[in-house]
């Protein structure tokens, strides 16, 4: 009798389990029953296959599109998504914003930023922040106004680097943060200051994928905190910029931000506009650049072919100049080695394994229904490891770039495309190419 109490209890136990996996399956199967979904498993209910993912990280992805296609639905962090790894898919979402295909971060992620950032506006507003927010940093303010800045902080934090052993991890978070400071507010190298700042980024970084679930001790609670820090913390820089005699001698973020605000024809008039676009910049700008400049590091060390290279190219530039030589905009343009070793280190790294949109109707797309406010994720790892555009693609191979032309290539995404194309491309392969000018030719 209790044999087959146990039996019946298994049996029963087997039962629940396979109703439980297959939940979200029937119930998207009858909930959409008339749509042409794509192919996929959608996993346990809420949690999907959000385990699956976080145990096997990217090579999730690669097994269900090997097992699904490029195109293939999922369940993850407590919604239906379609994962997209077809580059003209990819290109297709990307440019698809008139259409109705927007961002589609979580809601922890579009809190940080705050409601004027670029990243959390759309159409005709859109365009106008964000044109604002290019004018910042277009080739002319970068010829004129960052280069400069860029190279004399440059000049200045590797001066004493030479024979000493680095922590080049701190190294690299350090100098971005100093430099988004200088380039922000003109803040001239203030250690302290960029050691509060960076504990209050990290805690903001940490709260962009969480549960927005506001109570004491979550992550988002804490990671709201933080915000409202940096925002403190910038008010106080503006509040001492505004009370200042010479308060527009700076030529920094700040000024230009400020005399936007001053024109009644700008898009920028208020202060929450101005800390907003500020936040923006730092949070879009610290993080990605340097883990670029500390990849880059690592990748050379460990291809002493490539710095040899990069060496030779930026020692041609400083040859028969003096000691003090500023890298003008010309000197810049003609580090082609340099700057495929930054983006071949961006492709290395696949930052971020791609990027959310959301869908604001059912959207066809090969065929396939994405319904209504499904998220999909426009996997951009796979297609920068694609052979046929990238042989060899697991090679760290500057090489490949001015040969092969590729940052003009259609499918080229490590900055993102259409409507969202990174504002601040230039300013971060410019950034990560000064630091690894004086690097080379000024570190032993
Ligand atoms: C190597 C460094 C960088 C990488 C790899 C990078 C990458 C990206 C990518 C992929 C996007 C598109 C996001 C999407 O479509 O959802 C993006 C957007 C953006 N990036 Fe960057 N970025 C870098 C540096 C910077 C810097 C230095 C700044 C500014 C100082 C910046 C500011 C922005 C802003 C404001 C957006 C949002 C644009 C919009 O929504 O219109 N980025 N970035």
């Amino acid at each position: 009798m209790e044999l087959l109490q146990v039996v019946f209890g298994v049996a029963m136990g087997a039962v629940v389990y396979q109703m439980l996996s297959k939940w979200n399956e029937i119930w998207y199967r009858i909930t959409k029953r008339s749509l042409p979904l794509p192919p996929g498993t959608m996993g346990w209910p809420l949690i999907g296959e959000s385990l699956y993912l976080l145990k096997r990280g990217p090579d999730y992805i690669t097994a269900r599109r090997r097992r699904f296609g490029d195109m293939f639905k999922t369940h993850l962090f407590g919604g239906p998504i379609v994962v997209s790894t077809d580059s003209d898919v990819n290109k297709y979402i990307l440019t698809s914003e008139s259409k109705g295909i927007l961002p589609g971060y979580p809601r922890s992620f579009s809190e940080m930023f705050g409601k004027w950032s670029s990243s959390n506006l759309y159409g005709s507003e859109h365009k106008a922040m964000r044109s604002a927010f290019i004018s910042l940093m277009n080739a002319p303010a970068l010829k004129e106004r960052l280069l400069p800045k860029i190279d004399e902080f440059m000049q200045s934090y590797i001066s004493n680097w030479s024979d000493k052993t680095l922590d080049f991890q701190k190294k690299s978070n350090e100098v971005v943060m100093l430099l988004v400071l200088k380039l922000v507010a003109s803040i001239e190298e203030n250690i302290a200051l960029t050691k509060e700042l960076e504990e209050v980024m990290d805690q903001v970084y940490l709260s962009f994928f969480t549960p927005a679930i506001n109570l004491p001790g979550t992550t988002y609670n804490k990671g709201l905190k933080a915000r409202r820090k940096l925002v403190q913390m910038i008010g106080k820089f503006m509040k001492e910029r505004r009370a200042s005699k010479c308060n527009r001698d700076h030529n920094d973020i700040l000024d230009s931000l400020l005399k936007y605000s001053e024109d009644s024809n700008s898009v920028i008039q208020t202060d929450e506009q101005i800390i907003d676009q500020m936040i923006g910049f730092v949070l879009s700008g610290y993080e990605t650049t340097s883990t670029v400049l500390m990849l880059a590091i690592k990748y050379l060390h460990d291809h002493p072919h490539a710095q040899d290279e990069l060496r030779k190219e930026n020692l041609e530039i400083r040859k028969g100049k003096p000691e003090d030589y500023t890298i003008n905009w010309d000197d810049y343009k003609s580090m082609s080695f340099t700057r495929a070793v930054v983006l071949e280190t961006l492709r290395m790294s696949a930052l971020g394994l791609g990027l959310l949109r959301r869908t604001t109707a059912d959207t066809e797309i090969k065929g396939y229904i994405i319904p209504k406010g499904w998220t999909i994720f426009v996997c951009t790892m796979e297609t920068i490891k694609d052979p046929d555009t990238y042989p060899e693609p697991l090679m760290f191979n500057p090489w490949r770039w001015p040969k092969s032309n590729l940052e003009s290539h259609q499918y080229f995404m490590l900055f993102g495309g259409g409507a969202r194309l990174c504002p601040g491309k230039e300013l971060g392969i410019l950034e990560v190419s000064m630091f690894l000018h004086y690097l080379v030719t000024r570190y032993r």
